[in-house]
């Protein structure tokens, strides 16, 4: 299995295009050492050439321009994408779908509750039906027990784990989400028996979500704040990341205490919000993380889990 970040940022992306924060002012004028970055989403491989696109970010356009693979060319009009994974209905997350109109049709993987948002409060489904047979649905169950695999790369076995996290703001379930309302993604490579966990909304890691966690071999999650609060500190915003759905990286029970219980060999944040300290290279948050071996993923990355880790 091969893993792409196409975007490691949270909604927003960084620079943020309004945004005159700390990092943002400081990107722009070049005093931060600190690499540019579009909105969250991944793509995964069996074989380097059928990909599924993990969500659909605004910058997908970019992201595709940027990564060759997903550019195939066989034919005439063509795309490295074969499938598409929902992980919760985010705004960040989906508005990519409206720029993939040209080579509908595609088969879209998400939940009940995804499905919902998408064809009511944001009613992409619908939408882009009259667009050459538009989005199709596959239902997926936010199901520990339930395993998938997806044609293109059957040799990835895809589990939907229910999240504690949040609705969108749009969705009639915000601040009362529930279970397919965010999932993680817990994959393994049936040929290599690596595993790895996606978790880019990650609110609270509860006790199966932990097991979970345990058993992976490389972890990409939730590094949208480093505290709690920092959009309010900041004064550009009035949510913390809990009420977002997102864990903070410091302070008692954190990510970093979270992952500092796990023995992954990879431990990589994603999602991260324009206003976190880590996105400055300098900083000691990021010194910091460094020091509990966890990484910072950027656009670009590449995870190659074709062969031992
Ligand atoms: C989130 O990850 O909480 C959302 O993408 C935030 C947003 O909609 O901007
Ligand atoms: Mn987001
Ligand atoms: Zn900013």
């Amino acid at each position: 299995m091969q893993i792409r970040v196409l975007g490691s940022a949270a909604g927003g992306g960084f620079p943020q295009w309004n945004c005159n924060c700390r990092n943002c002012a400081g990107f722009r004028n070049g005093t931060l050492n600190a690499q540019a970055r579009t909105q969250s989403s991944i793509a995964i491989s069996e074989d380097g050439e059928h990909w599924i696109l993990i969500n659909a970010s605004p910058d997908i356009r970019a992201q595709l321009a940027a990564f060759p693979a997903m550019q195939p060319g066989r034919a005439l009009r063509d795309t490295g994408i074969n499938a598409i994974v929902l992980m919760d209905s985010q705004v960040d997350h989906t508005t990519g779908l409206l720029s993939l109109r040209e080579g509908l049709p595609l088969d879209v993987w998400c939940t009940r509750q995804v499905h919902d948002d998408l064809s009511s409060g944001f009613p992409l489904f619908p939408m882009l039906g009259h667009w050459n047979g538009g989005l199709n649905w596959q239902s997926i169950e936010a199901s520990e027990q339930q395993a998938f695999t997806i044609p293109c790369a059957p040799s990835i076995e895809l589990t939907a784990i229910p999240l504690l996290s949040n609705a969108p703001p749009y969705s009639p379930r915000r601040d009362n989400p529930h279970p397919g309302d965010n999932i993680g993604l817990f994959l393994r490579d049936t040929r290599t028996g690596t595993r790895v966990l996606y978790a880019p909304g990650l609110g609270e890691p509860d006790q199966r979500l932990l097991a979970w966690m345990r058993i992976a071999d490389v972890l990409l999650v939730d590094g949208t704040v480093w505290h709690d609060d920092e959009m309010i500190r900041q004064e550009v915003g009035t949510k913390t990341g809990q009420a977002m759905g997102h864990l903070a990286q410091s302070g008692a029970g954190g990510m970093i205490d979270v992952l500092g219980t796990m023995l992954a060999s990879r431990k990589i944040l994603i999602h991260i919000n324009n206003t976190n300290p880590i996105l400055d290279e300098d900083s000691p948050e990021r010194a910091e993380l460094s020091r509990h071996g966890i990484e910072v993923a950027w656009d670009g990355m590449h995870i190659d889990l074709s062969g031992p880790l």
